[in-house]
């Protein structure tokens, strides 16, 4: 949506002009999944989809907020009261960043929202985190918090962890927070350094999102971060990060198979992204092909967070793509979508081949996005 017709949404549900915009996008994984809460490494992009949050501070403590995808809903709260959940879904996620804000002892103040999204949900492109910066931007600015980029990214975190009970490592904030256009970010997610790694211009990120119905989703994450913590307990270490294959083999003995395989998955995982940082800047096709292939299996068969229409999709693009192409399931799992990475001409063979396969097999609708790395959270005035 263009900012005029957000804005004159906003006067109109308002009776007054928003002082600002906030941005924030969404976000693919290029590779390094499930490492985030194990401080280890991640490789993702923000997108051009986005969250807008028009914005104007109001002279009481209310935060009433509306949304152009949910016109029939609306939401408010009092800051000055103890913030709980309340009925609709997507304002919890309001509420969420004004619980943490307040309760890390930042003074609010009441405000006016409307928001505003294209960013595909529940495909795994981190519609929360978009609308969680987005949101902390706008308390930010309107309540002059002084937060850095980095502070918008952690307090979306805690939203997510201390609200919304869903146990999310840090990377979908982060890289909502500070994307940049035409660059992936390498993220140590112990240090929270960031390094910005060019994605060569003949690149294409295409995603196709699998639309499967998500289930379960949060408590079979949250189950994927317990064993991950118990492993490390078991080996001996603060996070998986510092985990070798070695170290993890001599232990193994004392591991459950279940942490053993998630253990299997980060450690080899937080390898991958290293090794794909160097592919990515080399523009090196063959390797980016067999990291992806390699971290795909590795979230099948050790983490399990894939489903037979994800696991569907990667074979159908590979069968496509063969070694012109990387290709691998993207995000939190149990559904959501996949990435490929391919040069211009191999488009076409994807959406043809998806076209052909997919739903005949899995009886879903694909829907396919090609993309380009974009810029992160922006305040507009
Ligand atoms: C979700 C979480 C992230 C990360 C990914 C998997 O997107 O929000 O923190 O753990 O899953 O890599």
């Amino acid at each position: 949506m263009n900012l005029d017709a957000l804005s004159k949404g906003f006067k109109a549900i308002f009776d007054c002009e928003p002082t600002g915009i906030a941005s924030s996008p969404g976000r693919v994984n290029l590779i390094g999944e499930f490492t985030d809460y194990n401080d280890g490494y991640v490789l993702p992009c923000a997108l051009e989809f986005t969250t807008q949050v028009a914005f104007a501070q109001r002279g009481d403590d209310l935060i009433v907020v509306h949304s152009f995808q949910y016109p029939n809903e609306q939401d408010s709260f009092n800051l000055a009261d103890e913030i709980t959940q309340g009925d609709s879904q997507w304002g919890n996620y309001i509420r969420a960043v004004a619980f943490v804000l307040k309760r890390s002892g930042k003074k609010l103040k009441g405000m006016n929202l409307l928001i505003e999204s294209n960013v595909p949900q529940g495909a795994g492109l981190s519609s929360s985190a978009a609308l969680e910066v987005a949101v902390g931007g706008a308390f930010n600015h309107v309540s002059d918090l002084g937060l850095s980029k980095q502070g918008l990214a952690l307090f979306g975190q805690q939203a997510e962890n201390d609200f919304m009970d869903c146990q999310c490592g840090i990377m979908d904030q982060l890289i909502s927070a500070k994307g940049q256009k035409n660059n992936a970010l390498l993220i140590d997610c112990e240090s929270l350094e960031t390094k910005s790694v060019s994605i060569p211009e003949d690149l294409n990120l295409v995603i196709i999102n699998s639309n499967y119905p998500r289930k379960l989703v949060d408590s079979e994450y949250n189950q994927r971060r317990i064993d991950c913590e118990q492993a490390a307990k078991k080996l001996g270490i603060k996070t998986l990060r510092h985990g070798t294959i070695e170290m993890l083999n001599v232990a193994k003995p004392d591991l459950t198979s279940n942490e053993y395989k998630r253990a299997h998955h980060v450690i080899s995982e937080n390898s991958r992204v290293i090794k794909a940082t160097e592919a990515l800047k080399n523009n090196d096709m063959a390797s980016l092909c067999a990291l992806m292939a390699a971290s795909h299996y590795s979230l099948k068969h050790d983490f399990e967070v894939t489903v037979p229409a994800t696991d569907g999709l990667v074979e159908i693009c590979k069968g496509a793509l063969q070694s012109r192409g990387a290709v691998r399931m993207t995000g939190g799992g149990f559904g959501g979508a996949i990435v490929c990475l391919c040069r211009d001409d191999d488009i076409k063979l994807i959406k043809q081949a998806v076209e052909d396969n997919y739903t005949q097999n899995f009886n879903l609708e694909a829907s396919i996005f090609v993309c380009k790395a974009a810029d992160g959270f922006l305040i507009m005035e």
